[in-house]
């Protein structure tokens, strides 16, 4: 069976348009695809966690101190999508990815949030996925798509449907703007890239798209060679 770690952007689960009906969605696709594949999820903040950095920023919070409260609100939004998957899912948010490695079995879908300090929570998908040695990652972000640059700013942007991991490297490496909705945290695609996996990277908001990339199928997205 195959393991697939996905990686859900905040802003995919909690955009504050019709949340329980997306994310009851999600569920049921992440029920399904259970049968077949060996499914981690993890879950990002959203402007949730944004709002709550942002304020402790106002009110002289050192970085280390957003970083904690980001950390929160992605806890707070896994627990939400495990209340949607109920018994096929934990009760307990794993703090640590070995521990969500651990918790992981064909026909369970763990989810959890961020770990500690310093990267995203597309990082510790990545390190996650070291640990199950998984055969993917998929990265559900509300982007259809990776691109040269930001296609919004630079109409010349080039959007890839196949690339290299180490093209991914240098997109994700020339985003000066660091921790501004990066394509992929840069240390995620340094352990996908050490650990040779592969990254599906689509609209998550697209639940058919999603589906295809969790179960290793044709994407209308940016499929990531690691090899
Ligand atoms: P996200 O993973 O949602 O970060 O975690 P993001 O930059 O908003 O992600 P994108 O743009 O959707 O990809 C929210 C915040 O929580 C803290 C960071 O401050 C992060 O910006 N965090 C999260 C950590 O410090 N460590 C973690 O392991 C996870």
């Amino acid at each position: 069976m195959d393991k697939v770690v996905v990686s859900v952007g905040g802003s995919v689960l909690i955009p504050g348009n019709d949340d329980a009906k997306y994310i009851g969605a999600l569920a049921n696709m992440l029920k399904e695809v259970s049968d077949t594949v060996q499914v981690a999820v993890v879950v990002g903040g959203g402007k949730m966690s944004r709002y709550y950095s942002e304020t402790a920023k106002e009110l002289g919070g050192t970085l280390y101190q957003l970083d904690e409260l980001g950390i929160g609100i992605t806890r707070v939004n896994a627990k939400l999508l495990t209340v949607a998957l109920g018994d096929i899912s934990n009760s307990e948010i794993p703090l640590k990815a070995e521990e969500c490695a651990r918790m992981s079995a064909p026909g369970k879908v763990v989810v959890m949030g961020g770990t500690e300090p310093g990267h995203t929570t597309d990082a510790v998908a990545a390190m996650i996925a070291k640990e199950l040695k998984a055969d993917r990652i998929v990265n559900a972000s509300n982007v259809d798509a990776v691109y040269s640059d930001d296609p919004r700013k630079n109409p010349d942007a080039k959007r890839f449907s196949k690339m290299t991991i180490a093209e991914l490297k240098e997109v994700v490496y020339d985003d000066h703007d660091a921790g501004k909705s990066c394509v992929f945290d840069p240390l995620g695609v340094r352990i996908a890239m050490e650990e040779n996996i592969d990254l599906f990277m689509v609209n998550g908001r697209d639940i058919e798209e999603l589906r295809n990339a969790i179960l290793g199928n044709e994407i209308k997205g940016t499929f990531v060679d690691s090899h």
